[in-house]
């Protein structure tokens, strides 16, 4: 069984950070015990996404020997738990990949989904996360630099030893999304597992410091993130639960009133 997820991209701001919470947090919420983990260290990480930027024990700590993975596990939306790293990429540099992969080993004791934020660009502390993973999740933008910078992540990917499972086309238009992801799938030569609309949502969610799926659960990226979360899961999608509750209403009334016309 795949467990071990890891977000990546060319460069940066192509929505890494934001599909690992909001991914993690649907799995989560679909009952799957899920860890999200931040190898990246852009501005908007996990930490500050969720509001864990100040907590003692970081990945940072734990690469660098002075604490415990298990120290440096806390608590999400949803049940998600949450492995933050430092804001600076020094513990990443410094770290003996072994350190690394042995903190993965017990944090996959651990869930049934990892997910892996990873850095962007093609540095040391870029590579490792590309290589443990079980499956690489490219995260592309619809233009054509994103959809370059992703082959090369790919192209990367598959020099150290790691396989690409699919991309994610995050920040669709509503037009021509089907045309894009058939070129993204010709050109990068993997499926497109899932399409992520450009969605104002996100941002405002963010300054909350809560994932879009909890705090705007019926905007078009979280029905977009919880289908794809179901499909990686392998469990079947509901829209909304309010778009179910609703279609059990219309059914029923259809029901009732059958008779009287
Ligand atoms: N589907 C989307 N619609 C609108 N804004 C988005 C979307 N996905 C990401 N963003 C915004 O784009 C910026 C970069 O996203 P982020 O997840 O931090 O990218 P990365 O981790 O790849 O650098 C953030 O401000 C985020 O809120
Ligand atoms: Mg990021």
């Amino acid at each position: 069984m795949v467990r071990v997820y890891t977000l990546a991209s060319g460069k940066g701001g192509t929505g890494k950070t934001t599909v690992t919470v909001n991914l993690g947090t649907c799995l989560a919420q679909l009952g799957k015990e899920t860890f999200i983990m931040d190898a990246d260290i852009g501005m908007a990480n996990l930490g500050l996404v969720l509001g864990l930027e100040d907590v003692p024990i970081t990945l940072h700590e734990v690469l660098a020997g002075k604490a415990n993975i298990k120290d440096a596990i806390y608590e999400g939306p949803a049940g998600l738990k949450v492995v933050p790293s430092g804001i600076s990429l020094q513990g990443f540099q410094q770290a003996d990949p072994e350190k690394l992969k042995d903190a993965l080993k017990e944090l996959v004791n651990l869930c049934d989904y990892l997910l892996i934020d990873a850095p962007a660009g093609i540095s040391r502390d870029g590579v490792i996360p590309l290589a443990i993973a079980d499956e690489v999740i490219l995260v592309v933008n619809p233009e054509l630099s994103s959809i370059v910078d992703a082959l090369k992540t790919k192209i990367l990917t598959e020099v150290v030893g790691g396989h690409v499972m699919g991309a994610i086309l995050n920040r669709s238009g509503v037009e021509k999304a089907d045309f894009v992801s058939q070129k993204m799938e010709k050109v990068l030569g993997v499926k497109v597992i899932g399409t992520i609309p450009e969605d104002p949502n996100i941002r405002k969610a963010t300054s909350f410091k809560t994932p879009v799926v909890i705090k705007y659960p019926d905007s078009g990226a979280s029905i977009a993130l919880r289908r794809i979360a179901a499909n990686m899961a392998g469990m079947p999608f509901k829209e909304s639960p309010q778009a179910a509750k609703d279609g059990f209403v219309d059914r029923f009334a259809k029901v009732l009133f059958r008779g009287k016309r």
